[in-house]
């Protein structure tokens, strides 16, 4: 690309295709930034845990005895072994292969006949923790212990977040909804990334949720936020109340580069984001829809079905056949429209995504 030129250009074709790329994003860029684990309401009493997946790693969260959050690689510090699997409670945590046993902090507690080894180490072996920071009761880690805090990346995001949903802290996931796309990860954030193709594509999105016209994206550190106005009532595809408070006549979404979205729905409904990458062209979109201690909301239902429904599909088709596409020995990088206003019709976000 030549760099004086005001044209920039979607990808190349390799960063969407191939193996060794997306092996380079899972070395670097995948784990030295702010990636989702899950929700605190998965750890609610001390010695609640959960063992997920993140970068080919096999991770655990747990809380301690005084209530915080720590994130640990899955691996005992004797021979390795994994320590827990799924989700459960525990008072220690016990290694299955020979029965080292480590505090909730991830100190090394006990040992079969480890006294009787000379000056054994028993002191400096710790479960090796992971950077883990809860946000709205999201719980985040970053594999790089020397980064910066969440508030540093995603200036103003928990502030506004807080403002746009005045319970968040009191919310509890109510549904899942997972969502298997054929197509590389960025070009299912590169999608979302973009309302240019909302009118033409996304039907109920734009003529039932909110005003296109009114629709802008803007970068916020590594945020992506994007902010648009609720459609008319008599038009609204559900009740919203505008009185209750200033932000529930907005709808806004804070992504939170490289692979979360928060997202507010007019009428102050949080719904989330998280992008995970499988393969170069494979990843899973999970959408996560929330009520106040997860207690049953049929609004929220709705909404769920209604975008699993019609965004969720629209851009499931949208991104695949870019994928197919990309693959083509046609294909050619072609120019993205970037509108020096910005606005609903302009691709600006995709290039801040390439920088
Ligand atoms: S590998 Fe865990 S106790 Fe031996
Ligand atoms: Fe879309």
């Amino acid at each position: 690309m030549n760099e004086t030129s005001p044209i920039i250009r979607s990808l190349e074709r390799s960063y969407c295709t191939d193996p060794e790329i997306l092996a380079t994003e899972r070395a670097g860029l995948l784990i030295r930034t702010w990636r989702f684990a899950g929700h605190v309401n998965q750890v609610t009493k001390p010695g609640d845990y959960f063992a997920f997946e993140m970068s080919g790693e096999n991770l655990f969260c747990l809380r301690d005895r005084d209530g915080e959050v720590r994130t640990f690689f899955n691996g005992c510090q004797h021979r390795a072994h994994q320590l827990v699997s799924g989700s459960g409670h525990a008072s220690l945590v016990v290694c299955p292969y020979h029965s080292w046993t480590y505090e909730l902090t991830g100190q090394l507690r006990a040992g079969p006949n480890i006294r009787s080894v000379p000056d054994f180490p028993k002191s400096e072996i710790c479960l090796t923790s992971v950077r883990t920071e809860v946000f709205h009761g999201f719980i985040f880690v970053n594999f790089d212990d020397a980064a910066a805090p969440m508030d540093d990346w995603f200036p103003g995001a928990r502030e506004e977040l807080g403002a746009f949903v005045p319970d968040i802290d009191r919310l509890a996931p109510l549904e899942w909804v997972e969502i298997p796309e054929k197509c590389n990860w960025k070009v299912s954030i590169e999608n979302y990334s973009e309302c240019y193709h909302c009118s033409i594509n996304h039907k109920t999105f734009a003529t039932g949720v909110i005003k296109p016209e009114t629709y802008d994206i803007q970068p916020q550190g590594y945020c992506l936020r994007h902010t648009t106005e609720c459609q008319n009532l008599d038009q609204m595809t559900y009740p919203i109340e505008l009185e209750s408070n200033d932000f529930a006549g907005s709808y806004s979404s804070w992504f939170l580069w490289p692979t979360f979205s928060f997202q507010v729905y007019p009428g102050n409904r949080l719904n989330s984001y998280h992008w995970r990458p499988h393969g170069p062209d494979e990843c899973t979109v999970w959408r996560g829809w929330y009520s106040i201690d997860g207690e049953e909301e049929p609004v929220v239902r709705q909404l769920a079905v209604q975008d699993r429904e019609t965004t969720v599909e629209e851009d499931i088709y949208l991104v695949e056949s870019v994928q197919r596409g990309l693959k083509s020995k046609g294909y050619v990088p072609g120019p993205l429209v970037l509108d020096p206003g910005c606005g609903v019709n302009s691709e600006h976000l995709i290039r801040a995504l390439q920088q």
